[in-house]
């Protein structure tokens, strides 16, 4: 299969998840990395691409945008990994120059922003994936499968965790300074940056929309500017559902878990043990979904027992972007805009909610 040739914006030296991307992006060898403006400061975007072998490099997006455009084997899709204040520029860029945008959550910084950039996104013919990233597991595939064809009956219940501690003290690293800061975090802290995650899951999984909103966000450190720690109730139908995103949670790295409790069964996940979906049905013994076992049919690259987890999960993503690219349509268990602009609304409901005391917000 052809190799989609690929840009990036962010993720030059010492950032984060850009090196996850450009690993997730060869996993199944679907992206050549081309281009990138990798830094907002020019002289690091040089030296990180360098580094990387790119054969463009850029010192701004604008200029990068442009250029690709305008170059006969141009990128034909951009990974944004810059914080989130610069998603809507970027991406707006890059889709206005027809080229698709595969970008990092949470999708914008404020709502107003997601519902331009989904009109732009509209008007344009280039596709936009949104990297929520457990969606890519195996075992959240199969749940959202078995959620769809009524294994667990009607859903009664959603309880979603992301659980963290990384911000349990005042952070000084890059990643933590400009999470705290509302100009780049946008005015959501743990809810944005980890509760955008779990609120997808939620939806992506019960297949139901959040509807309304009862929230409190906290700060537990002192001078922090935005939340570090959110418990949201959740309305979703008839359905009801509970919400925890902490990074304050000492001792908890990185633990996130789903459950997902219907009239005739129930199904819960964890990411610390990803390739297995527990499996109750009302009255009768647990079991323990795994790869292996019959019915399954979500995707896999290695057989089953054997471990797949996160870097898989993110080239599942990658693939998935691939071939919607190629066939100029997304697929519905693909992340997209829509997702990104529900996510936005969800954010900031809870900050609403949350200000007015808790109060039953509308998402
Ligand atoms: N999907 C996931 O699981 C996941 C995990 C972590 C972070 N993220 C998201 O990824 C994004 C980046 O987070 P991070 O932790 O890697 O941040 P980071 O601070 O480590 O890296 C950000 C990078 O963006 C660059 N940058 C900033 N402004 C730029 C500009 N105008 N032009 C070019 N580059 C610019 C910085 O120089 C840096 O290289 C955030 O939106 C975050 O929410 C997602």
């Amino acid at each position: 299969m052809r190799q989609l040739r690929l840009g990036m914006v962010g993720g030059g030296e010492g950032a984060f998840i850009g090196a996850v991307h450009r690993i997730a992006a060869r996993i199944d060898g679907r992206f050549s990395l081309l281009a990138g403006a990798l830094s907002s400061d020019p002289a690091r975007a040089r030296s990180s691409a360098d580094a990387l072998g790119l054969a463009r490099s850029y010192g701004s997006f604008e200029e990068m945008a442009r250029a690709e455009a305008a170059h006969p084997e141009g990128i034909e899709a951009v990974a944004i990994v810059t914080p989130n204040h610069m998603h809507y520029p970027i991406a707006r860029a890059f889709l206005e120059n027809g080229i698709h945008v595969i970008c990092d959550k949470p999708l914008t910084a404020t709502l107003a922003q997601a519902e331009e950039l989904a009109e732009v996104a509209a008007a344009s013919e280039a596709l936009f994936v949104l990297t929520h990233t457990y969606a890519g597991y195996p075992m959240i595939r199969e749940a959202r499968r078995l959620v769809r064809e009524g294994a667990i009956g009607k859903v009664r219940l959603v309880h979603a965790e992301y659980v963290q501690d990384w911000l349990a003290k005042a952070g000084t690293s890059r990643q933590a300074e400009w999470r705290a800061d509302p100009a780049r975090s946008g005015a959501g802290g743990a809810i944005a940056d980890i509760g955008s995650h779990a609120a997808h899951l939620v939806r992506y999984v019960s297949h139901l929309p959040i509807e309304s909103v009862s929230a409190e966000l906290s700060t537990f450190v002192p001078g922090r500017l935005v939340d570090d720690n959110a418990q949201v109730l959740m309305r979703l139908g008839n359905a009801r559902g509970m919400l925890w995103a902490t990074q304050v949670a000492s001792g908890y790295e990185n633990d996130i878990r789903l459950r997902v409790i219907g009239d005739a069964g129930s199904l819960e996940w964890r990411h610390a043990d990803p390739n297995r979906l527990r499996f109750g049905g009302l009255g009768a013994p647990e079991t323990i979904l795994t790869r292996g076992g019959a019915g399954f049919q979500g995707a896999a690259r290695v057989p089953a027992g054997h471990p797949e987890g996160y870097l898989e999960a993110f080239a599942s993503i990658y693939s998935d972007a691939a071939d919607a690219i190629l066939a100029g349509k997304m697929p519905k268990h693909l992340p997209g805009i829509q997702d990104g602009v529900d996510g936005m609304r969800f954010i900031e409901a809870c900050i609403g909610s949350s200000r007015a005391n808790g109060v039953w917000t509308q998402v």
